[in-house]
């Protein structure tokens, strides 16, 4: 019989990431996958984000006592459960009703943080009433300053955690497959509005009881009646401001007392200038392959960058981890944490907030697994040493493993007290 792939739309049977995007593939039109799946270009970075995962190989250790293992890590001076959160996601609404609400619930009951998309679909007032947990907010920065002022109010009026000041979007990436989806803008072609009446559990979660979802955090930049998806992409398409520079940033800081966390870096210089601006992170980002294609991996800049500044602030990155394992590698090279972006959202897409704690639970399991077959019992025992990277990791001198030459030399003493 020809290997196959789980066929289904149940999510629970999915074992793993790649399992939940077929399930997600099935569950909600082609237009919505696409909106989620697809990259910019040629989608060249796209791809990269994920190759990189198998040129580094692990180099294990064996014989270490690995029967108590955990994953917590900290962040920003509190544990959190795993080496990953949720990173920002637009529109998540699409997907299923209340999209943001599931994917903040699930990362809530997982002990992670949840970063709220400036382009979500719920308000991030109602999101931390009715999710709780660790919530961070994303902003773009626009034309209109005064939003990103508005912005950081309430975030302080709600004792948000952290901000996240996404920087590669000042021009929006060139998504092509998205657009092949639509005759005109924001009208379907006839093939997708037939593929939308093939998926009436999507029509009757998200489009008939509460029609297309409006950009709900958007609210102080857009006029009245804007914040419908037609009315809100013309205006965010103005809004966009390609002058954007550090001085914005710099500004932001002394708007905003919280953390402050720049996304989008991807040089060592560009990590030391947001050191030097105050920041308190960064996230390595090519936005998913979906802005700069041809871009770098942020895997293939995180050993640099986690040398130059790691200590100095948090580092953090996002690109193409569907595995434990590739967590597990990016720890091993010095990151802080993991942003998920596609991982979750398949979740979200094959099985609602359910589906999301299935892909959390997955990844958890993989990295603990991973983790423990290394021979570590935590994170913090990661480094290069576990990683052989031709090209990139100097490939280091034979240093024994001390964990497994203690027991040894009690054996030979055994050998000697019986002889
Ligand atoms: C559907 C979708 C929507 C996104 N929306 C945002 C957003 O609103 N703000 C943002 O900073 N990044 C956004 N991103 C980028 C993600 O935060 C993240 O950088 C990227 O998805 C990571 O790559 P991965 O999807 O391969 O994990 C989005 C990505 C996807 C796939």
């Amino acid at each position: 019989m020809k290997r196959r792939l789980y066929q289904g739309t149940d999510f629970r049977r999915a074992q793993n990431i790649d399992e939940l995007r077929a399930v997600a593939r099935r569950r909600v039109p082609n237009f919505c996958f696409e909106y989620v799946e697809g990259g910019s270009d040629d989608e060249v970075t796209l791809k990269r984000n994920r190759s990189v995962f198998e040129e580094i190989a692990f180099v294990p250790r064996t014989l270490v006592d690995v029967s108590k293992r955990s994953q917590t890590i900290e962040l920003f001076g509190k544990p959190s459960a795993a080496p990953f959160m949720i990173g920002p996601t637009g529109f998540s609404g699409l997907l299923t009703h209340e999209g943001d609400l599931a994917l903040a619930r699930a990362a809530a009951a997982a002990g992670i943080p949840y970063v709220l998309s400036n382009a979500s679909t719920m308000r991030l007032e109602e999101l931390v009433s009715r999710a709780g947990g660790r919530v961070w907010m994303q902003l773009y920065l626009y034309r209109t300053r005064a939003f990103a002022k508005a912005l950081v109010e309430r975030m302080k009026a709600l004792d948000i955690e952290a901000l996240v000041v996404t920087t590669d979007s000042a021009i929006f990436g060139n998504r092509e497959w998205d657009r092949r989806n639509y005759a005109r803008p924001l009208t379907l072609t006839l093939r997708n509005k037939l593929d939308v009446l093939m998926h009436p559990r999507w029509i009757f979660d998200v489009l008939v009881p509460h029609g297309v979802p409006h950009f709900a955090n958007l609210g102080d930049l857009l006029k009245p009646g804007q914040d419908s998806v037609r009315g809100a992409a013309s205006a965010i398409a103005d809004e966009l401001d390609a002058s954007l520079n550090w001085a914005d940033i710099r500004w932001l800081r002394d708007l905003w007392p919280g953390k402050l966390i720049v996304k989008g870096v991807m040089t060592v210089e560009d990590a030391e200038t947001a050191v030097a601006c105050g920041a308190d992170g960064i996230v390595l980002s090519n936005h998913g392959g979906r802005q700069l294609d041809g871009a770098i991996s942020s895997m293939e800049i995180l050993p640099e960058v986690a040398a130059a500044v790691g200590g100095r602030l948090t580092v953090m990155l996002d690109g193409g981890f569907r595995r434990g394992s590739d967590i597990v590698k990016a720890r091993a090279l010095g990151a802080d944490a993991v942003l998920l972006g596609r991982a979750t959202t398949y979740g979200l897409a094959a099985g609602g907030e359910a589906g999301v704690v299935r892909a959390i639970d997955i990844l958890k399991t993989e990295v603990d697994r991973v983790v423990g077959l290394l021979g570590c019992s935590d994170l913090s025992q990661l480094d290069t040493s576990y990683l052989r990277w031709p090209g990139h990791l100097p490939v280091p001198a034979p240093q024994g493993n001390p964990a497994a030459r203690a027991p040894r030399i009690e054996l030979s003493k055994q050998k000697e007290a019986q002889s």
